[in-house]
């Protein structure tokens, strides 16, 4: 059931979920050289849709050209004007707002409007920046570090994430925001354990029978698979509802955690992806979306069940985390005021897998010192 058999130390101490130095830290050694999931298919879906994002401060804008996906920084190389300013748009060419230089698909100028006024034309500077895409399922990843290894390698522990995900059969239900005035980390922590569930969750979710929700922890991440408690006529209902868009569809609860953001959990024909963005070190924001399996053989009758599925799972899944929302301004508040150094059971394990992971990016495993001497005894024994 659970990976490890006894409690297990808090590695992180409550400052590291509110100080400046400790969210620098881990800008730059967890999230900069990541790949982070930017927007979905949907967001672009024919050739010269596009839409502009901004990741860490850095402006950026994702193409479909010809159905592949193109990331740029969105700045003219000519007098530095962003070549959008539109969240979303289409156009024919990619072409800069202000004096409408024209730019081809690997990033070199193309038409300028009076281009003669530039002669000569050293080739290069006016080119522009390109940043790595990936595609997974309907989701688009950009990595703003060309050192990134590809997508793929961080998926490679999660075999069965590739099998879930991939394929362009997702129907977009919804996306929404939250800022949460906490941590990324107290969000994160909250999203991968199932402890709360019965406190919290107590009318809208929770696991049953408890003794088979099973973990794993790799490297990369973490997965954790449970069944859903729900009534019986629930239960036949989502059975009826995924027979009849994808009979496959195992009504499991999965979630995968990729360190240190991502977060995509699968159950009937559902996928939620939800990514935690630190906006300071005692805020996040968070994007979710909702997709739904579409039938292979599509009919009007099963485009609407798809869409009416999604809109019951967008409002089950809003419910949910406005449910752990509530909590997150206390679990902030306490952190900031903790003299204890807390402590997480095996069914939390998956919480301790994630400090861990902090800990080791972030060199804090390296320096034992900045850890509790009672949580170095534990972890060296
Ligand atoms: S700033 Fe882009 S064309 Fe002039
Ligand atoms: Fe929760």
């Amino acid at each position: 059931m659970f990976v490890n058999q006894s409690k297990l130390p808090h590695l992180l101490l409550p400052e590291h979920y509110s100080s400046q130095s400790q969210h620098e830290v881990e800008l730059e050694t967890m999230f900069r050289p990541q790949w982070h999931w930017v927007g979905s298919l949907h967001d672009a879906p024919d050739d010269g849709d596009f839409f502009t994002r901004e990741l860490f401060g850095v402006p950026i804008l994702v193409r479909n050209h010809q159905g592949a996906y193109h990331c740029f920084l969105n700045v003219c190389p000519h007098r530095h004007s962003t070549l959008s300013n539109e969240r979303c748009g289409s156009s024919p060419t990619l072409k800069c707002q202000y004096h409408g230089w024209e730019f081809n698909v690997d990033g070199s100028s193309g038409r300028i409007p009076d281009a003669k006024n530039f002669r000569p034309m050293s080739g290069g500077p006016e080119c522009l920046k390109k940043f790595s895409v990936s595609v997974h399922g309907p989701l688009i990843f950009v990595s703003l570090d060309p050192s990134c290894p590809p997508l793929t390698d961080q998926f490679k522990p999660f075999a069965t994430v590739t099998e879930e995900f991939s394929g362009d059969r997702w129907a977009h239900a919804e996306t929404w925001h939250y800022d949460f005035p906490a941590n990324w980390k107290v969000v994160a922590e909250n999203t991968v354990e199932s402890y709360h569930l019965e406190s919290v969750h107590t009318d809208s979710f929770r696991f049953e029978p408890e003794d088979e929700i099973e973990h794993e922890i790799h490297d990369g991440g973490t997965i954790m698979r449970a069944t859903i408690h729900a009534s019986p006529n629930a239960m036949r209902f989502s059975r009826w509802v995924t027979s009849q868009l994808h009979p496959d569809c195992s009504p499991r609860y999965r979630m995968y955690h990729l360190f240190p953001h991502l977060f995509l959990m699968r159950a009937d024909a559902m996928l939620q992806a939800m990514v935690l963005m630190p906006t300071s070190p005692i805020t996040c924001r968070a994007t979710v979306s909702v997709f739904v399996l579409r039938r292979e053989q599509e009919t009007a009758w099963s485009k609407w069940l798809t869409r009416f599925w999604g809109r019951i799972k967008t409002s089950a899944v809003k419910k949910i985390l406005a449910e752990d929302a509530s909590l997150y301004p206390g679990i902030q508040m306490g952190m900031e005021h903790s003299p204890f150094k807390g402590c997480v059971s095996t069914r939390e394990e998956l919480v301790h897998a994630l400090q861990n992971h902090v800990a080791e990016k972030c060199g804090l495993q390296a320096g034992r010192d900045v850890l509790p001497e009672d949580c170095r005894r534990e972890m060296s024994s």
